[in-house]
């Protein structure tokens, strides 16, 4: 009895590192841990089409040949729209190959060079148009200026980033993670012009009321 009770308090490494872990429950947000989450279909932010806000903005683009990137795009219901839709030069980044793999056994003809399994914040090249769809919720917050940052960097003068950003408290912890449209205001602002920058009018029901539709020129 006496040794059981000594092994119980006896601190060893194994156990250092449990106490640490059980205060640090933050999800891991590297690409194994995407891509996991795509091979076990633990993928509950897929609302598997091109949400309706997206959609109507892409239905009243006329030039159908500008520079498109979907950063984050997991199984890119976007993009299999726009190119279904005779848009011919969209590319698509997301560090997970699963994802990419899914969108490619989905969307057959779609150039294999289009797609870029990489860090979105390793990538170069320039882009008219950036379309935002649940990427910027699933970075850590202390990555957002970043993000911010590479936008600008991949965007053409006049480029614009649009889509939608949540504008709700969400989660701390793990995506999708919140924030406020104020927070979001001071992050743009020093580089970009607000064309649109209000709540979503027609977001997908499950998301109505915590989206804001964004439309940001590259200043
Ligand atoms: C919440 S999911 C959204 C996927 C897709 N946009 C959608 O709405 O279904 C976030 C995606 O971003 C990808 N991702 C996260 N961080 C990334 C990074 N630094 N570089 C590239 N992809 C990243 C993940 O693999 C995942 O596919």
């Amino acid at each position: 009895m006496g040794r059981i009770k000594m092994h119980f308090f006896k601190i060893t490494p194994w156990k250092i590192l449990r106490f640490f872990n059980f205060f640090n429950k933050r999800m891991s947000l590297d690409s194994n841990s995407w891509n996991q989450r795509y091979v076990s279909k633990n993928t509950a932010w897929d609302i598997g089409y091109v949400s309706t806000p997206i959609k109507e903005y892409i239905d009243q683009l006329s030039d159908k040949k500008i520079k498109i990137l979907i950063p984050g795009c997991g199984n890119a219901h976007e993009a299999e729209y726009l190119f279904k839709n005779g848009f011919t030069n969209v590319f698509l980044v997301d560090f997970s190959k699963k994802a990419l793999d899914n969108f490619k056994s989905r969307v057959k003809d779609f150039p294999n060079e289009n797609l870029i399994c990489n860090d979105f914040f390793k990538i170069q090249g320039k882009y008219d148009l950036i379309i935002e769809q649940t990427f910027f919720c699933a970075i850590d917050k202390s990555k957002r200026i970043e993000y911010v940052n590479k936008i600008n960097s991949l965007l053409e003068s006049g480029g614009k980033l649009v889509g939608l950003l949540f504008d709700a408290p969400m989660f701390d912890d793990r995506p999708p993670f919140g924030g406020t449209s104020k927070e979001y205001k001071d992050f743009f602002s020093p580089y970009f012009k607000f064309k649109t920058f209000k709540p979503s009018y027609n977001s997908i029901k499950s998301r109505n009321g915590k989206e804001l539709f964004i439309n940001l020129e590259k200043k």
